[in-house]
């Protein structure tokens, strides 16, 4: 849907670095970067960037990739929206049609529920401005509330018209969006007659809620009426998980880099107030407690956090517990107390910018301590109380991750309690420990159930779907992570791209129907490749492969014009060399034929040499020279004769070229790098049996996979056993 070139251009602008930093907070580490795993849930960071190689790798989960593989598995896109989504980012036009009815219909659900809440979006954000009810009702609100066009613009912030079904027939005739999906978003609600919808926010401002990649996962809906709700809220869907939402963090998140700090407020208008006076890096829970969903979120781009507390908060002590979660994180907590009477929204609303930042200098605390003083606050002079006291906040330093940052901690508040220090440190660890036995029964339990998932038929003994599956495709990536000398292997198999991928491929019968001479030993390598899902467990490998499959449409265009070429310069050798024959003083015709058709083999044959010389040449040639170190030395490396098989020589003592033998060789280093892969998985599976622990129903599991290895390594040995040059097609 994307032409090539366009696709070649975003893949040259997307740099790494720039992607992942629009989710991670990175930090350098020599050439590499560093930041906390999106994919996977911790507390130190294993993920790593190589901007250079334009590649990111958790080493932890083992997830990463390029730029769009980043997207992809982060926004949960196809490939396709994934350059949509690059493109987008650094500015490249992607010439786009209409999309038509059927193409809508084959969009996924979850994409056609974000393109109808973008849709309305929209249509709120119009009806603010150009209609007389959204100005004198929607817009006059903001004004009244001090809400700038800036600000209005920047939340996208919108108004919902009083209306029955406004929305819902702007969605569905004009938008042409699919009634169903409507409904999932929680705009509409069905109504019971036909296929009619009500609106959800009729008369109310609109705020919608951004997802971190800027997509609109929900709304808040305020009324502006004397209603009970005063805020009216997406339900909970497919695309909308409140659990994992941040508001405002879309805004935000470059802010929060930059400030290497996270304010975290309660509500929508706090938000942007604190934005209209010049703090941006700021997000709010939407009113509930926070989530270790939200927390993770926030720790992607930031270790600090200042929660913002409004002066009169009752629910300050029912929220300390939430705050406990983002300990646990190994975030630094710090709060900060607001005057009596204000909230952020007001506070900010009513002090410049510079009074605001130096009020949060000034009376920004340390949570711990904070929270010590709360507590303490009336229990100073009653044990039992006080000792309930001791225990919270112990249970509080005992989850922080950072054994020296709890050190201090315990210093400080063995202060603040009056009680020992040591005291207070043995406490501590106590508790530490018995988080940590915890922690090891919940993973242990974890695991059991994602074995259990991984083999869900252990009951049905008699049904085994897994033969089925074709177990060359043990999840090979796994694997390989694990097993170094798959490397030699896959080794092997990048020396003869290097070095032949482009010659001629006509060996095996490829899975393909397309046996035409423009068949290459690359896309033979490549579709059996994927045909079985391999995969190159050396990054660089890989690299060196995509960069082939790269090179293939290119190589294609070239060759025809070589082979234009070549057939001109033929047709000119050819004419000189018949002239010559004519102008030798010969007059019997036999003898012109003779010579006439000698001409022809000669040419042929030189023709056929230089063929093979620009095929031989054409990605050693590219690589060699190539920008990227990786790839050069590479090449370099798979060109040197250190890397060429001992020459063969043929029974009458004739040379036979390793690229003579390309049919032999290249099946072969498939076939043994597919029995390496399944070698390794057996020992692997020995391993595992060897272990008493392990439930039965997978034992049994692992000997019914063991079989059907061993049956295809007999299989693959008695193809790898027979030293014979595989049958030419031809
Ligand atoms: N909230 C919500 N649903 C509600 C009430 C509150 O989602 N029924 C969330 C909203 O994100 C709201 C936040 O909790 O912004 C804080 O609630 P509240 O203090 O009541 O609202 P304010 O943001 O102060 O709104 P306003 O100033 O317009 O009254
Ligand atoms: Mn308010």
């Amino acid at each position: 849907m994307i032409d090539r070139n366009t696709v070649q251009q975003i893949l040259d602008a997307a740099d790494i670095v720039e992607v992942v930093s629009d989710f991670v907070s990175l930090r350098r580490r020599g050439s590499n970067y560093v930041g906390l795993c999106p994919f996977h849930n911790e507390k130190t960071p294993s993920f790593s960037v190589n901007k250079a190689r334009g590649i990111c790798k958790c080493f932890s989960c083992g997830k990463g990739g390029g730029p769009v593989n980043f997207i992809m598995e982060h926004e949960k896109l196809s490939y396709y929206e994934a350059l949509k989504y690059l493109a987008a980012k650094y500015n490249i036009e992607v010439k786009e049609k209409e999309l038509t009815q059927e193409e809508r219909n084959a969009m996924s659900r979850r994409e056609t529920m974000l393109a109808i809440n973008d849709f309305a979006m929209k249509h709120f954000q119009k009806n603010l401005t150009d209609t007389d009810e959204g100005r004198d009702v929607g817009l006059s609100y903001f004004r009244e509330r001090g809400i700038t066009d800036e600000s209005i613009e920047k939340f996208s912030l919108g108004y919902s018209m009083d209306s029955r079904d406004d929305l819902f027939n702007y969605l569905h005739n004009t938008g042409g969006f699919d009634t169903d999906a409507i409904f999932e978003t929680g705009l509409c609600s069905k109504s019971n007659f036909g296929d009619t919808g009500f609106d959800r926010f009729k008369g109310r401002v609109m705020f919608p809620v951004f997802n971190v990649a800027g997509k609109i996962v929900a709304f808040g809906g305020r009324t502006l009426k004397n209603e009970p709700a005063k805020y009216v809220n997406s339900p909970e869907s497919s695309i909308y998980n409140k659990r994992n939402e941040l508001y405002g963090l879309f805004q935000a998140k470059r802010a929060i880099v930059e400030k290497d700090k996270c304010f975290l407020v309660e509500g929508y208008t706090d938000v942007i107030s604190m934005h209209q006076s010049g703090i941006c890096n700021v997000v709010a829970s939407s009113g509930t407690s926070l989530t270790d969903g939200q927390i993770r979120l926030i720790h992607r781009f930031t270790n600090n956090v200042t929660v913002l507390y409004d002066g009169d908060s009752a629910g300050i002590k029912a929220s300390l517990r939430g705050i406990d979660l983002l300990l646990a994180e190994g975030l630094n907590i710090k709060v900060l107390l607001l005057p009596e009477g204000e909230d952020p929204d007001s506070f900010a609303r009513s002090h410049s910018a510079s009074e605001l930042n130096e009020y949060i200098a000034q009376h920004e605390t340390d949570f711990i301590s904070f929270k010590t003083a709360i507590l303490l606050d009336g229990a100073e002079r009653d044990p039992i109380k006080k000792s309930a006291v001791i225990s919270d906040i112990v249970r509080s330093i005992a989850i922080i991750p950072d054994r020296i940052t709890q050190s201090v901690y315990a210093r400080e508040c063995s202060v603040a309690l009056e009680i020992d220090e040591k005291l207070l440190v043995s406490e501590i660890n106590k508790v530490v420990l018995k988080n940590k036995e915890k922690d090891f029964e919940e993973r242990q339990k974890q695991k059991r159930e994602e074995e259990k998932q991984q083999y869900p038929i252990a009951e049905d003994k008699s049904s085994d779907n897994r033969k089925d599956e074709n177990p060359a495709i043990v999840a090979p990536s796994k694997i390989l992570g694990r097993i170094n000398k798959l490397v030699l292997y896959e080794q092997e198999i990048v020396r003869l791209l290097v070095r032949y991928a482009m010659m001629e491929y006509s060996g095996e019968a490829p899975l393909s129907e397309k046996l035409d001479s423009n068949y290459t030993v690359a896309e033979y390598l490549f579709e059996e490749i994927e045909a079985d899902g391999l995969q190159f467990s050396s990054p660089v490998y890989d690299k060196v492969a995509t960069a082939i499959r790269g090179m293939l449409d290119e190589f294609q265009t070239a060759l025809s014009e070589k082979i234009a070429s070549l057939n001109e310069l033929y047709v000119a050798e050819r004419n000189a060399g018949i002239d010559k024959i004519r102008n030798e003083a010969i007059t019997n015709i036999a003898e012109i034929e003779i010579a006439e058709s000698n001409l022809e083999n000669e040419l042929r044959i030189r023709q056929k040499e230089r063929m093979k010389a620009f095929r031989n040449d054409y990605v050693a040639s590219r690589f060699v020279s190539h920008q990227d170190a990786d790839l050069s030395s590479i090449a370099v490396d798979m060109l040197s004769e250190k890397h060429k098989l001992s020459k063969i020589y043929k029974k009458d003592g004739a040379l036979i070229e390793e690229c003579d033998r390309i049919g032999e060789l290249v099946p072969r280093a498939l076939n043994n790098w597919k029995n390496a892969i399944i070698t390794s998985r057996i020992s692997e599976i020995y391993e595992q049996l060897k272990d008493n622990n392990i439930p039965q129903n997978e034992v049994e599991q692992l000997i019914i996979e063991l079989q059907q290895l061993n049956s295809l390594k007999i299989q693959f040995a008695s193809v790898l056993g027979e030293r014979v040059v595989l049958p030419k097609s031809k």
